[in-house]
């Protein structure tokens, strides 16, 4: 049985064409002119694009004495609602757990997935186990890639010289080491000293998390990563002292990825301020929201390639769980959702208005991810032999974005209101339609786990260069005598 897409412009992260593309067994098979198959699906001024993939997403994520809502079920539903054909999610253990048993648990949770997945699995703590499990973890569970929390002291945080041992470690395996770069120490000491003063609204959350908390994280990371001779993907940059250490070190050739959320581009501060305590704490996320100075650095960002992907770190409680704050910020669960607008809101508020191009949207929303995750071009790719995760994205379709109408399981939506021009007709995950005319049909169970290998070309490119640089003695003829 195949499938062909006919009458569309097809749209890669460098390319634009007509053509016709096959589908069998998942897979495409062929792109061309007048192909035929089983089955037509019409895409008429529409553009077909890769599917998107995000690569952080936290799904039924057992954080701040709760579980996020979206688990893989509604979660990857979501994705597939908005175009999104692969999530990568954070496999979490508790400090002192065990890699391999937090990956029993993740494995079993993503049963549920309709669409495609992946792991980063996090470093909360350090030891021989750690050291030892993620070598398994690298070379026999295909995930090549390890986040470290500088924030969340108490709870997932991680000390500088933890992050320089889990940072060679990676080095060592091939793998690329994440961070979330916030300076935990003082959100702590600020966290205090707000609500001791009475600070105590949602607001007190973007107080106790400035800029500069960021930018010195992000900095810090990256130099310790840079002596541990790895590579380093920072995870929602949302302001512009964090992008300019990642600007800094990329025209520096280290080798550097910024991530902005879909929610850091497009919202901003204000919501903190709004009168209703629901309204505030809903947004309430780590780092928070910015002013527009910051959202126009990471717009540029992404314009000019010194920011590369663009993700929505989904992590979506109700308003009932944000209610665990009230009276307390810090007791807010952080997160916020935005898997099944990630895609139409970064089209409306980016390529529609020309801060990027059609092209640009398919590199950060999908193919750049997947050269970084070392998944292309399985995945982020319309070649023959990839995924058919594919969209068909209609630039005509428009609606108003409401928590009545979405897959999301939680009870409000942040992107509550906005219009958006521009949403898939179809989606399309390993063949399988998922979105037919705009309609949900995504199957639970469908999603497959991606193994991803390390030693990435990145990877093994700087490890050679760290190798030549590296500090080696002088090679003396005469040495001279010691002592008398
Ligand atoms: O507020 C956030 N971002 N919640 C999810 C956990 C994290 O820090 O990524
Ligand atoms: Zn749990
Ligand atoms: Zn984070
Ligand atoms: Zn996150």
């Amino acid at each position: 049985m195949t499938k062909v897409i006919k009458n569309g412009t097809i749209v890669t992260a460098d390319l634009t064409y007509q053509a016709d593309v096959k589908i069998a067994d998942g897979k495409i098979i062929e792109i061309g002119a007048d192909l035929s198959g089983d089955e037509i699906i019409d895409a008429a001024g529409c553009y077909i694009m890769p599917g998107g993939i995000d690569p952080h997403t936290h799904l039924e994520m057992p954080f701040m004495g709760t579980h996020s809502t979206d688990d893989f079920a509604s979660g990857t539903r979501a994705a597939l609602a908005g175009g999104t054909t692969m999530v990568v999610d954070f496999c979490l253990p508790a400090p002192g757990e065990s890699l391999l048993d937090a990956l029993k648990v993740w494995d079993n949770k993503s049963a549920q997935a309709s669409c495609d997945y992946s792991f980063h699995m996090a470093i909360t703590w350090w030891g021989e186990q750690v050291f030892d499990e993620m070598k398994i973890i690298t070379e026999e569970k295909g995930i090549n890639t390890f986040k470290h929390f500088l924030a969340y002291k108490g709870a997932l945080m991680v000390n500088d010289d933890e992050l320089y041992s889990s940072f060679k470690r990676c080095a060592e395996l091939g793998a690329t080491p994440l961070v979330h770069a916030e300076n935990g120490d003082v959100i702590a000491e600020l966290t205090a000293q707000l609500l001791e003063q009475g600070n105590t609204g949602p607001e007190g959350h973007a107080y106790s998390r400035p800029t500069q908390v960021e930018g010195e994280a992000t900095n810090r990371a990256i130099m310790i990563a840079d002596m541990a001779g790895a590579p380093l993907y920072v995870v929602h940059t949302s302001c512009e002292e964090a992008h300019e250490a990642i600007r800094r070190a990329k025209m520096q050739g280290k080798r550097v990825w910024g991530e902005p959320l879909v929610q850091h581009l497009v919202l901003d501060e204000s919501e903190y301020f709004h009168e209703d305590w629901d309204h505030a704490a809903r947004r309430v996320m780590s780092p928070p929201f910015r002013n527009k100075q910051h959202q126009d650095s990471l717009w540029a960002g992404l314009a000019s390639g010194t920011l590369s992907c663009v993700a929505t770190d989904h992590c979506a409680f109700t308003t009932e769980q944000k209610r665990f704050g009230l009276g307390d910020f810090s007791k807010i669960p952080n997160g916020t959702g935005g898997l099944e607008d990630r895609l139409p809101v970064l089209w409306t508020k980016g390529v529609n208005t020309g801060r990027i191009t059609m092209n640009e949207f398919v590199a950060v929303t999908s193919t750049n991810i997947a050269k970084i995750l070392n998944c292309y071009p399985q995945k982020g790719a319309v070649l023959v032999g990839s995924d058919a995760d594919l969209i068909v994205w209609d630039p005509n379709a428009s609606k108003t974005i409401t928590a009545d109408a979405q897959a999301s399981a939680i009870d409000y939506n942040v992107f509550e209101g906005i219009e958006v021009l521009g949403l898939p007709r179809y989606v399309l995950t390993r063949g399988y339609m998922a979105v037919d005319k705009g309609v949900i049909k995504a199957k639970e169970g469908h999603g497959e786990f991606v193994a991803r290998d390390a030693n990435a070309s990145v990877n093994t490119a700087l490890s050679k260069w760290k190798d030549l640089t590296a500090p080696r003695p002088v090679e003396r003829s005469g040495i001279p005598a010691t002592g008398v």
